[in-house]
């Protein structure tokens, strides 16, 4: 199987996830794109969903599936969305799409977090994958030499020659070289460093579910210590 027929696979297992009449929290990224694409087959069961990103609402919108604003909303059973990597807590980087900030506030109002990724997201230890975080523009400097202080390589993300700009209009600094062994203190030391909005790290609230999609079907791991830090 290729890595977009383990990601559609998992995709498709999520709508087991979906509560007929609710509100559901949709990610982004390529697999909450094939995500997005099984919710419109059933578009009728829910009430509708929020967005994590502007390109996430548009794609909603596209297959008609009515897009709440977050503040019209105070619960949702259910939030579904990919990782970068995640480990067997279910601690995980996300924000390779630039949109954590955005998902980490709508994961923060469901009930559950769904996390759907193909089974190379599976990692011992998080880090390979450089973290992301989102800062204001005027703190880069600042926020990168405590990133170097803290043992990372902060590179700046660019889109074409320039840096990019979040739905949010802030930037993203990628902490390459870090071997996460504490994701939960580290989580909590960035997003403690003036000028970051947050960090990609979702260690403290992680994943409740993972659905990994594997050569063989998707395997399901649930955290069941994940609810209980609400
Ligand atoms: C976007 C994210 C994505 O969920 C993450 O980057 C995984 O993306 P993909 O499903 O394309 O592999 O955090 O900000």
């Amino acid at each position: 199987m290729t890595q977009d027929e383990l990601k559609q696979a998992v995709a498709r297992a999520a709508i087991a996830y979906v509560v007929d009449g609710a509100i559901i929290g949709v990610g982004t990224g390529s697999t909450a794109n094939f995500f997005i694409d099984e919710l419109g087959t059933i578009k009728d069961r829910i009430k509708g969903a929020v967005a994590s990103s502007e390109s996430t609402a548009a794609r909603l919108q596209s297959h008609g599936i009515r897009v709440w604003d977050l503040n019209e909303v105070d619960s949702m059973p259910v939030y579904i969305d990919g990782a970068d990597e995640i480990d067997a807590s279910g601690a995980m980087i996300k924000g390779g799409g630039a949109a954590l900030t955005r998902e980490k506030i709508v994961a923060s109002v469901a009930t559950q977090f769904v996390c759907i990724a193909d089974g190379s997201k599976l990692v011992d230890v998080l880090g390979k994958f450089p973290l992301p975080i989102e800062v204001i523009p005027m703190a880069v400097a600042v926020v990168s030499r405590k990133l170097a202080a803290l043992g990372a390589t902060p590179v700046m993300r660019m889109k074409d020659g320039k840096p990019l700009v979040t739905d949010n209009g802030c930037y993203i600094i990628d902490a390459a070289n870090m071997r996460i062994s504490d994701p939960v203190a580290l989580e909590q030391t960035i997003n403690n460093i003036v000028g970051v909005v947050t960090s990609g790290l979702f260690a403290r609230k992680g994943a409740d579910v993972c659905l990994l999609g594997m050569a063989g079907g998707v395997r399901t791991m649930t955290f069941p210590g994940q609810s209980s830090l609400l």
